[in-house]
């Protein structure tokens, strides 16, 4: 046999084919494996800073408007409840409609997934999230991610005046184990002056006796909405859903797989609203976002991601804030398809 041609023979040909997947198969482990480290996270931060250019601070809500463009941050809680973070790690924002997974979380351990559902659908979303969408033909919100179906949610939640906002807050602030936790009273008051499209639909669901009670209903709507937190407090949050409602210090209080899949599913598929189909296509991750620049993400059964940047996208989410998760998505191969 000449020098070379055990290279060309079919069984150097099987051998050299099965050492290269090897080596495929082991870099990509070793990639998966590689640890999170606050470097990763500034290094995708700041590839990502400038993205705040080419999008705008939602000013809808006057007081909104007032949020520095340029702040920016990343948190990362990783499987084992260690928290890495970058950036503008103490500026806090409102959650905006992160608020409305805690919402459906708690109305339906209140009333039972069925008694919520029987009043709105399951449906992905196509369309903004404070379209009408079929509220004037089924009547019915498309699902508890839009505002109509969120506001509904919040008004399953029992108790008198702003009692069931209070018991938003409160797991706010369980999930987060965060107490200093509060609403933003400005944002609210904005929210409340300007937000005659959700007083609409309030109305209408209230037509079509949906909705029971008065307006101070709508108005834990808008007090939910102005919760005001951390990018951290928003990778707790999705590590909370990820890891079937067990907090990021292992406390098992509400521990619950059904709801954290139920909340997952609804963030997968209605979470970055109408812009929901290609971000599970890009990003393949349990999202939601709010239209204060934060987004909240479940990586299932592993970690949770937190990122703020408050300038939006035309759907209303922040669009640094998307460019981070997708690099860090790629890089961790955290897409769950
Ligand atoms: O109801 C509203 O318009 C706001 N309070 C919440 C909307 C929102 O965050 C949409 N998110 N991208």
């Amino acid at each position: 046999m000449k020098k070379n041609s055990f290279l060309f023979s079919t069984k150097g040909i099987v051998l050299a084919t099965f050492l290269s997947l090897n080596t495929a198969i082991y870099a990509q482990k070793t990639a998966e494996a590689a640890p999170i480290t606050e470097r990763t996270l500034s290094n995708i931060l700041e590839k990502n800073r400038t993205y705040y250019t080419q999008g705008k601070v939602a000013d809808y809500i006057p007081e909104l408007g007032k949020m520095d463009a340029k702040a920016i941050a990343f948190s990362v809680v990783d499987k084992n409840g260690k928290i890495y973070n970058s950036g503008d790690v103490n500026k806090k924002f409102t959650m905006q409609s992160i608020s409305k997974i805690i919402a459906l979380m708690v109305a339906v351990t209140e009333k039972g997934e069925s008694n919520v559902f029987d009043k709105m659908g399951y449906f992905g979303s196509d369309k903004p999230f404070n379209h009408f969408s079929n509220l004037e033909t089924t009547g019915k919100p498309l699902n508890p991610m839009m505002n109509a179906g969120a506001i509904l949610t919040t008004s399953l939640i029992s108790g008198e005046g702003e009692k069931p906002f209070l018991k938003v807050l409160d797991m706010v602030r369980y999930i987060t184990k965060n107490q200093g936790i509060e609403y933003n009273k400005s944002v609210y008051e904005s929210e409340k002056a300007t937000g005659h499209r959700n007083r609409g639909m309030f109305y209408i669901m209230k037509n079509s006796g949906l909705i029971s009670g008065n307006e101070d209903q709508l108005d834990n709507y808008f007090k939910q909405c102005s919760i005001e937190l951390t990018a951290e407090d928003l990778a707790k949050i999705g590590y909370f859903f990820a890891n079937q409602c067990i907090r990021f210090d292992g406390d098992t209080t509400y521990k619950n797989a059904e709801i954290a899949k139920l909340v997952e599913s609804q963030m997968l598929t209605a979470g970055m609203y109408e812009f929901s189909g290609e971000y599970s296509r890009m990003v393949g991750l349990p999202s939601k976002s709010g239209v204060g620049g934060g987004i909240t993400v479940s990586v299932p059964g592993k970690m949770g991601i937190g990122v703020f940047s408050p300038s939006l996208d035309q759907h209303g989410n922040s669009l640094a804030g998307y460019h981070m998760i997708l690099d860090l998505a790629k890089q961790y191969n955290l897409s769950i398809f």
